[in-house]
């Protein structure tokens, strides 16, 4: 048609508002991107429009006649002579605008009539790209999380046999020392982690399974405070202060101890490791109504804003030896509780991981 510019305008994944997409016309290498928010009158009212719009039009179609200085200006500045909607079933799913011929001349009927009928053909193949690049990201979604669960059935079992060994010579050796030997406490601990992760591992294999454990009432309190027993040894040699702070009254939860310290120690090591110049980690229980609140904060890196969506998703790690899996296990453990869990980060300024979960 020897348009001057032709602009195609999608809404943008994260805002929703209209912007360009693609361009084609004069001024190829500056191109002045158009974009209007989502809200505006125009993308408003454009959702109710079956055909090609002529800008001098805008001021006699009541629907459009509300749109505001700020749209028309961009319209324009920008030579823009047809607004074309592209509708899918009832959905704006873009909008093409046309600037005026370089002939001078304005559309004729003809052309007019040819957007009206492209329009939806290419309102529909939009709607379907759209379409197709979700189910693409579903799909790497849940082959990522198939292959999780393949791959810890398979490594489960050779690394549960490995495991069990452990377990008993720790136990043998616990045993055998003598009850005022110093290395007795080691050996306790080397019994009790291997225990801790013959554990994991079997929660693993639960998520693919999806198994469920028994669950006792149990204070929150003592949970956590063998979690920090133990987080302190390694805390102390990395120069990191832990404060604790619990709950007067006893805060009882109906739980599967053995993971819930599971969930607390992996945020404990989290903190830990966001803080490899040292730090301060604070630890507190509460109770609010019908819920126990447990959380943990602490002084480290932070964690940037668009990385906050993804610290769940399976697999996802910034640490060299980090499997990815601690929060997502954590997040399905508290869940199953009937809890839930939540996190608010600055970046170099540190973040705090809280658990809510049903009080008995
Ligand atoms: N307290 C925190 N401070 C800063 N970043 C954090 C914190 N907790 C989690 N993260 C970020 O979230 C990511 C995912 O954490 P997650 O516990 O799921 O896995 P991981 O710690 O990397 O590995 P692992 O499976 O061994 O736990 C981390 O790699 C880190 O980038
Ligand atoms: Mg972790």
């Amino acid at each position: 048609m020897e348009s001057r510019r032709v602009y195609l305008l999608l809404p943008s994944t994260q805002s929703g508002d209209f912007e360009t997409y693609s361009y084609f016309g004069q001024d190829q290498e500056n191109v002045n991107k158009v974009s209007f928010p989502i809200n505006s009158m125009l993308t408003r009212s454009m959702k109710y429009q079956d055909n090609t719009i002529d800008v001098n039009d805008i001021d006699y179609i009541p629907s459009l006649s509300a749109v505001n200085v700020e749209d028309r200006r961009i319209l324009t500045n920008n030579g823009i002579e047809l607004l074309v909607p592209l509708r899918s079933k009832e959905l704006l799913t873009g909008i093409l605008l046309l600037a005026h011929k370089t002939s001078g001349e304005s559309y004729s009927m003809e052309d007019r009539q040819l957007l009206n009928t492209i329009s939806n053909q290419a309102a529909v193949s939009i709607e379907n790209a759209r379409l197709y690049d979700q189910l693409q990201q579903q799909l790497i979604r849940s082959s990522k999380l198939a292959s999780l669960g393949e791959l810890a059935t398979n490594v489960a079992h050779e690394v549960n046999n490995s495991l069990q060994s452990v377990i008993n010579y720790g136990t043998i050796l616990y045993e055998d020392l003598a009850d005022d030997n110093p290395l007795r406490e080691d050996a306790k601990i080397i019994e009790s982690e291997a225990i801790r992760a013959r554990n994991i591992v079997e929660i693993l294999l639960g998520i693919a399974r999806k198994e469920r454990t028994t669950r006792e009432t149990v204070d929150l309190n003592d949970v956590v405070k063998s979690v920090v027993t133990l987080a302190r040894l390694r805390a102390k040699s990395e120069n990191i202060l832990v404060q604790e702070n619990y709950s007067l009254e006893a805060p009882m939860v109906k739980a599967n101890a053995e993971q819930l310290r599971q969930v607390f120690l992996n945020l404990f090591t989290n903190a830990t490791d966001a803080m490899p110049q040292g730090g301060k980690i604070d630890v507190s229980t509460t109770i609010a109504n019908k819920n126990v609140i447990f959380t943990v904060t602490d002084t480290g890196m932070g964690i940037p804003q668009n990385a906050i969506e993804k610290i769940f998703d399976p697999l996802y790690t910034t640490k060299i030896n980090g499997t990815g899996l601690g929060l997502t296990v954590s997040r399905s453990i508290v869940e199953e509780h009937g809890g839930t869990i939540e996190v608010e980060s600055e970046e170099n300024k540190g973040t705090t991981f809280t658990i809510r979960l049903p009080r008995v």
